[in-house]
């Protein structure tokens, strides 16, 4: 039995994605959550400060006695693929686990990719779905309002600025004819419903979160290190009061555990 923790990381609401999808599929382990909610959005950082974000994040949840650690950031699993290799503590990104899924989807019509601009940006996406899958069009497409709109409140698939900034940013991937899409940030499959709703339910969404959520569960299982007494600790570099009121709302649930504010960690421009 290992019962430390497993950590997870994001710019937020995002990470809530993977949160949720560990709590399925390892309801007892205990995990240690950091909302850089003070540096949201990610998206919009340049590569040398996403580089040290990754290392600050990872140290922050090391510090905090992480086994291992889900980067649950598309935005930092696609520009600092090399600091999550290189760290002391196993750190798992949702950027592999995501591209073989799509992998794993059949047929011949073109792939669709979503993501921030800083991760479409890097092109880590792109580049590792065409060395998986050579014949298939890759259509990636950055989404800069999505992560806003989220934080923002903005997250009914009825909501007409939601509708809006979805009809935008997937019209491509759309008429191109796409039999899946991934969800290359984890913030996206909060609007899963609207994306859905807009491609039709015969487009399969793959969520980069779960995937990465599964990769976990796949490594802890083979390294024999589960454990936990299905206990959660939360940092936010934000207000802990706002974060812990969103995540009751998108786990659909209290949260198993306190909530601690930190200060905004310093990262050169
Ligand atoms: N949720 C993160 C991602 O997967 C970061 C989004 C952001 O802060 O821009 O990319």
């Amino acid at each position: 039995m290992d019962n430390r923790p497993i950590g997870l990381f994001d710019s937020g609401l995002g990470g809530l994605t993977a949160l949720s999808a560990l709590h399925s599929l390892l309801p007892a382990e205990n995990i240690v959550y950091f909302a850089d909610s003070g540096r949201v959005p990610y998206g919009a950082k340049t590569p040398k400060q996403l580089r040290k974000m990754a290392q600050q994040d990872i140290e922050l949840l090391s510090a905090r006695g992480a086994k291992a650690i889900i980067a649950a950031c598309g935005t930092i699993s696609s520009n600092a693929a090399d600091v999550l290799e290189k760290s002391d503590i196993p750190v798992i990104g949702v950027l592999k686990p995501g591209v073989e899924r799509m992998a794993e989807t059949g047929g011949a019509a073109p792939l669709g990719v979503i993501a921030t601009a800083a991760s479409i940006a890097s092109g880590s996406f792109e580049r590792e779905l065409k060395k998986r899958c050579p014949q298939r069009e890759i259509i990636a497409r950055a989404c800069p309002d999505f992560v806003m709109l989220i934080e923002g409140g903005h997250r009914e698939a009825s909501d007409p600025l939601v509708k809006e900034a979805v009809e935008k940013y997937l019209r491509d991937i759309k008429a191109a004819g796409a039999s899946a899409v991934l969800l290359g940030c984890t913030h996206y499959g909060i609007i899963g419903e609207a994306i859905r709703d807009y491609l039709g339910a015969e487009v399969e969404l793959v969520s980069a979160s779960e995937c990465a959520a599964e990769a976990m569960r796949d490594y802890l299982v083979k390294n024999g290190m589960c454990g936990g007494s299905s206990r959660d600790e939360f940092y936010t570099s934000a207000s802990a009061e706002s974060f812990a009121a969103t995540a009751r709302i998108l786990l659909g649930r209290e949260l198993r555990g306190s909530i601690t504010e930190l200060p905004v960690m310093e990262v050169e421009a």
